[in-house]
């Protein structure tokens, strides 16, 4: 069996990297073989080939093909998965609103040629920021698609999040679970501790010892190092996050093929889950069964935590209104 997996703006960074781990088995397991599609603009064409190149060389055993197109048709021809990176990277001062109207006009043609010529049970995971609003935009193009194919990564945030956490409590990262992202990748996203455990032991009990006034600590130091963490890493290293962001993709893709067994978190089309506004592409706490993703329900977000998960979702009905206006949905 041949999975066929395109990946837009492969050839530059965060397409670099996952055109590697992709290859290896990483993302789709062991025994699947890959054929690779890259499609990117003529700009980016030269790059995309020496990657290819740089691929063969590596002479990984699942991968049985590799083709490289600037025609978003042939890219997509018989997808089984769509990594949607190909986008305007956010630079130093720049607000992820800023590039709403310079990466919209990508993602409409591709998720029409998507609907066009992708496998049947095509699923599609947009990291090219703005990204949940680039998926909104995709799926609008993408006439009989169902909507519940489109996502948009919010995988990294939670990383992020489980990584700053395990840090300030001196625990492996392999010991918090539980962590979920609600809202938009961008400032004004989530991270919610509620229901976080430490090995077992939910993280509330174990915080105040650390950190003494919980909330404080939420609102001044966590809450704002993770939502803020992509312009830090513009900030310090001149451009953005790359190995973590395709480290981040390949856990969402093989989540959502193989299944979880707890939750994780993904930006998936609200059925108005928790007051999202329904067909707003939204992180919530999920769980991958089945191959489909599933929102965690049943869950009582306290005052607090609800009046956070309606500003960010405030933030994206603006997104989904100025693509709204510029004849994008
Ligand atoms: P990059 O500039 O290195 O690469 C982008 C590539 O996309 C370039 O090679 C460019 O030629 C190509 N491209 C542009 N328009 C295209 C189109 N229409 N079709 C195909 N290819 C196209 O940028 P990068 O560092 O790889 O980042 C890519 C995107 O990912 C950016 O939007 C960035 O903000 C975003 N990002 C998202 C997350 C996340 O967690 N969601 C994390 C990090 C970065
Ligand atoms: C990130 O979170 O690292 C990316 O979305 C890049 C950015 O613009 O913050």
């Amino acid at each position: 069996m041949t999975t066929t997996v395109t990946i837009t703006g492969a050839g530059g960074q965060i397409g670099y990297a996952l055109l590697f781990r992709t290859a290896a088995g990483d993302m789709l397991g062991p025994d699947e073989h890959v054929r690779l599609r890259l499609l990117e603009i003529p700009q980016g064409m030269a790059a995309a080939e020496g990657a290819a190149l740089e691929l063969q060389d590596a002479a990984f055993e699942l991968l049985d093909d590799i083709e490289i197109t600037d025609d978003a048709t042939v890219g997509f021809d018989g997808a089984d998965h769509a990594l949607l990176v190909g986008a305007r990277p956010r630079g130093p001062g720049m607000e992820r609103g800023d590039l709403l109207a310079a990466n919209g006009g990508i993602f409409g043609p591709q998720g029409a040629a998507i609907a066009a010529s992708a496998a049947p049970g095509i699923r599609v995971t947009v990291v090219g920021n703005p990204a949940n609003t680039n998926a909104l935009i995709a799926a609008a193009a993408a006439e009989g698609v169902p909507t519940e194919r489109f996502t948009a990564l919010t995988r990294l945030d939670e990383n992020r999040a489980r990584g700053l956490l395990a840090q300030t409590l001196g625990v492996p990262v392999r010991s918090i679970h539980r962590l979920p992202i609600w809202g938009n990748h961008s400032a004004t996203q989530f991270p919610d501790i509620t229901h976080t455990t430490v090995d077992g032991r939910p993280v509330l009990d174990l915080l105040a010892a650390q950190v003494g006034d919980v909330r404080a600590w939420l609102e001044e130091t966590f809450i704002p190092r993770v939502a803020t963490r992509g312009a830090e890493i513009i900030r310090v290293r001149g451009s953005s996050s790359v190995a973590s962001a395709a480290s981040a993709t390949i856990d969402h893709v093989r989540d959502w093929v193989h299944g979880t067994v707890d939750w994780t978190s993904a930006a998936v089309v609200s059925h108005g889950e928790y007051g999202v506004p329904e067909g707003l592409i939204s992180s919530f706490p999920v769980r991958a069964i089945d191959g489909e993703w599933r929102i965690v329900e049943g869950l009582k977000p306290d005052a607090w935590a609800q009046t956070r998960i309606d500003a960010s979702v405030a933030e994206l009905v603006a997104e989904r209104d100025a693509v709204r206006a510029l004849g994008l949905v």
